[in-house]
């Protein structure tokens, strides 16, 4: 291992150069606008794994964005690792809210970071993660042969939903075939706290459509005696949860695991802070559904959320106006055997029978995932927790995450391949939201903790 991280030690500057290169690339996914941009990320991803030693690197078409493949295979009997990321983003905005551009990469120090985090869109989320993976690939091909084989599939659909990416692997499951599944998408819980994410929550997103009147209407004229479907809307989602945060949706919690009180004891057993966690959230009181704790609430319960809502008059000054229209775009997080089909399913029947009869609703279905847990017995969960003791000189503690990956369900039901998640971020990055950084301290880490999973994966699987 000594000369893998002598040439990681040697090469940190170049390394951290070549990912600001990725950064300034803005591969917003959910923009057509940018689609050009996104491409011109793949070429990167493909030209940068060529550069650290993968073999048949390439772009593959999809129907969406493409996915950028490549791999080392050192010698058949080897177990087979299967990295995968994304190099698409979320789009930046609010603008405003970032105190430098979200595709001009800057490095500041925090108080979380004293050795400094790099401020861009992608950062943590998952350019500095995967792009971690790449630079541990390099130094491992640049020192001899690999203890496993190795491929990539770095995707650029994951913030949109990874739609195509079912048919991406059932068309490409022969040249996909592996032993396991490595993600570095997910955080942990502090710096001194290592820890590896167990769970997956699922998700429904749906967008509803309220109409009122067939046309915007003078609201002085009308108003009070045509329903204004701002209003209606407004009335609607707040009946979704009843005064005990539960959500008020017939059916939604029958398939809910229930999480055994031992597990749950032991869930509530890590570090974790309130008054921080409300401090650095700048709020009085946490919200949540009642006999929950926060962190039960983030991993083992699920969520309906209005993501956004919009209609009527939103410019300058005041319009007196009752709009036509109203729309909201609501997310369901899963939790383990609730069915993403079967909730979207429930969510539109309730919706459609709540609405009074002086409105017409739609509600349009946009995409989802199954929930997943990740066993902690087997020689992949064993060699990740290995591989962070021996650099963080600490035993990492599993831990369940409360966002998305839903392609890592699809590994386990298309290919029948289990997945470890090994994430290096922090929940305070910031990702999805204004000035989202990445730590130098977690990107160099996680570059120095690869190797040795992949040295502990290959002793273990050969025993
Ligand atoms: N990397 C995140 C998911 C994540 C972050 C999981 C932290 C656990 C801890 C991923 O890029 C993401 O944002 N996923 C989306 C889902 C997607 C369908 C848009 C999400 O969770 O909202
Ligand atoms: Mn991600
Ligand atoms: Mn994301």
């Amino acid at each position: 291992m000594q000369p893998v991280q002598q040439y990681i030690h040697e090469n940190k500057g170049r390394f951290l150069e070549e990912l600001l290169e990725l950064l300034r690339i803005p591969s917003i996914s959910a923009d057509p606008a940018y689609k050009g941009e996104v491409r011109r990320a793949a070429e990167y991803v493909a030209e940068s794994l060529r550069k650290s030693g993968a073999d048949r690197v390439e772009i593959i078409e999809t129907g969406g964005h493409p996915v950028v493949y490549g791999e080392k295979i050192t010698a058949p009997d080897l177990p087979t690792v299967m990295v995968y990321g994304h190099y698409d983003v979320q789009p930046p905005d609010p603008l405003d809210l970032w105190t430098t551009g979200p595709f001009e990469p800057e490095i500041r120090k925090t108080p979380l970071h004293p050795e400094g985090a790099i401020f861009a869109r992608g950062s943590a989320d998952d350019k500095g993660q995967f792009f971690m993976h790449l630079k541990a690939f390099e130094a491992m091909s640049a020192n001899g042969p690999l203890p496993c084989n190795i491929k990539f599939m770095i995707e650029g659909e994951e913030e949109v939903g990874s739609a195509n990416l079912e048919g991406f692997l059932k068309a490409h499951a022969g040249r996909l075939k592996c032993d396991v599944i490595l993600v570095s998408d997910t955080h942990m819980i502090a710096r001194d706290v290592p820890s590896i994410t167990v769970g997956l929550r699922g998700l429904s997103y749906v967008e509803v459509e309220v109409q009122g009147p067939n046309r915007d209407l003078h609201s002085g004229l009308y108003g009070g005696a045509v329903a204004n479907p701002i209003n209606i809307l407004a009335k609607m989602i707040a009946s979704l949860h009843d005064e005990n945060n539960h959500i008020a949706i017939p059916g939604f919690y029958d398939d809910v695991e229930v999480v055994a009180p031992a597990e749950r004891k032991a869930m509530n057993e890590a570090p974790y802070d309130e008054e921080a966690y409300k401090k650095e959230l700048d709020i009085r009181m946490v919200h949540g559904e009642a006999g929950f704790t926060t962190l039960e609430r983030t991993a083992i319960r699920p969520t309906l959320d209005v993501n956004g809502i919009w209609g009527g008059y939103t410019g300058e000054g005041a319009k007196t106006v009752l709009p036509a229209k109203a729309f909201a775009k609501i997310s369901m997080r899963l939790v383990p055997h609730q069915d993403p089909e079967k909730i979207t399913e429930l969510f539109a029947a309730h919706f459609k029978t709540i609405a009074p009869p002086s409105v017409k609703v739609q509600v349009r279905y946009h995409h989802g995932g199954y929930p997943v847990v990740t066993p902690t017995d087997t020689p992949e969960y064993l060699a990740a927790h290995k591989a962070m003791e021996t650099t963080f000189g600490k035993a990492p503690i599993p831990q369940r995450g409360g966002g998305s990956i839903p392609i890592v369900a699809l590994f386990e039901n298309i290919l029948g391949v289990k997945t470890v998640l090994m994430g290096f971020g922090l929940d305070t990055d910031s990702i999805h939201s204004p000035n989202e950084h990445y730590g130098l301290f977690f990107f160099f880490k996680g570059i120095e903790t690869i190797p040795h999973f992949y040295q502990y994966y290959a002793e273990l699987k050969k025993d």
